[in-house]
């Protein structure tokens, strides 16, 4: 009797030992202890637009050489939306009172329809970039506040009427908030000395006669920063209350390693959506330098590759978190062969795909979740 209940004992023990493994593998095939997947489960024929379709569009921004062999297939592979890096700027799209420069932006509006990836239009006004035709008359002297109202209102209805229906989002004002100055909201570029406050409301007013689709942008960097961050919320509400129609927050996202913290990010969204706007990321890009002392140590050492890796991580979990609000997150530039941020002699790999075009390590961490 005490030898069949030893076996009945021997037998459940064994069966439940059997069973707890069985789920234990399943468990491990699921993904690691933190919910998220085994890198060795990741499937690495997904593009990054992929990983990220339930989430918001994945862009990038290009200039019409990155739109041809090796980097356009892999532009095709991993993003679903484009912008002008340069070539869609209030300069180079309109150098001359009567001449605009199509052939470029054209290039990049007809890779995105016949491949199906969005557009985003950058940018219709800016202190940079900008032709100085705009500002001065045949003598050479400062216009007028009607003169250069009239010209960017020309400006802004041409560029965004002739891409209507093609360009889902435009960055329609880019870096009007003071920087520092504690005392003031606007910076003192040109359109605001000649113009006043007045030209920042009708900006979006323009863009929104002449594309009614189309969600309109303030596009600034160091937004997360709690000082600019106001200002800019100051100036943001003040348009709401007036009707003026703008959409959505563009946080350029031009950080490095130790900025910016988990805290400001999470603060910036949180104050930008509590007005009802949408939150798009325009520019990302995080330098391996802290700051342009910090070079010691110079080039891609495994503590800055980590460094890199957590800060992107923090920032992808946050924008995960809030896909409800962020409708889009688009790097600034393809790969680590060329970025805006390298300095002379100095590269600072600030992308998630090496001077090969092929995924860093921090490609597979921002994938895995
Ligand atoms: C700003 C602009 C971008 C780009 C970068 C780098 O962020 O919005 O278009 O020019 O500066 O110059």
């Amino acid at each position: 009797m005490k030898t069949r209940q030893t076996i009945i004992k021997t037998m459940i023990t064994l069966i439940s030992a059997f069973a707890l493994a069985a789920l234990m593998m399943q468990m491990s095939s699921c993904g690691g202890t933190d919910g998220k997947k085994a890198a060795s489960e990741i499937d690495s024929t997904k593009g990054l637009k992929d990983f990220y379709k339930d989430y918001f569009l994945i862009g990038v921004a290009v200039g019409p050489y990155n739109l041809e062999g090796e980097q356009a297939e892999m532009i095709k592979k991993h993003f679903n939306s484009l912008t002008a890096e340069n070539v869609m700027k209030p300069g180079p799209i309109h150098p001359e009172e009567n001449r605009y420069a199509w052939e470029n932006p054209d290039k990049i509006v007809e890779f995105a329809e016949a491949n199906g990836l969005k557009v985003r239009g950058h940018t219709l006004c800016w202190h940079n970039q900008t032709a100085p035709w705009m500002f001065k008359d045949a003598e050479g002297n400062q216009v007028s506040k009607e003169v250069a109202l009239a010209r960017l209102k020309d400006h802004i209805t041409t560029v965004v009427s002739r891409y209507k229906g093609k360009i889902n989002a435009w960055d329609v004002l880019n870096e009007a908030v003071e920087d520092s100055d504690t005392t003031k909201i606007y910076r003192e570029t040109m359109w605001y000395k000649i113009c006043g406050e007045e030209y920042i409301s009708k900006v979006f007013q323009w863009a929104h006669e002449a594309d009614p689709d189309a969600m309109l942008v303030y596009n600034d960097y160091n937004t997360e920063n709690p000082s600019k961050r106001d200002r800019i919320y100051t100036m943001l509400k003040k348009l709401l209350d007036q009707g003026v129609p703008v959409h959505a927050v563009g946080l350029q996202g031009h950080w490095n390693i130790s900025d910016p913290t988990e805290k400001n990010l999470r603060d910036a969204i949180e104050k930008f959506t509590s007005l009802g706007l949408k939150i798009q990321v325009t520019e990302l890009d995080v330098s391996i330098y802290g700051s342009r002392a910090d070079t010691v140590g110079i080039g891609f050492t495994p503590e800055r590759e980590q460094k890199q890796i957590d800060l992107y991580k923090m920032a992808f979990d946050v924008f995960r978190e809030n896909k409800d609000d962020m409708t889009s997150v688009t790097f600034w530039n393809v790969s680590d062969l060329h970025s805006w941020r390298d300095r002379r002699n100095m590269k600072v790999y600030p992308l998630l795909f090496d001077e090969n075009l092929k995924p860093k390590k921090v490609f597979w961490e921002v994938v895995k979740f």
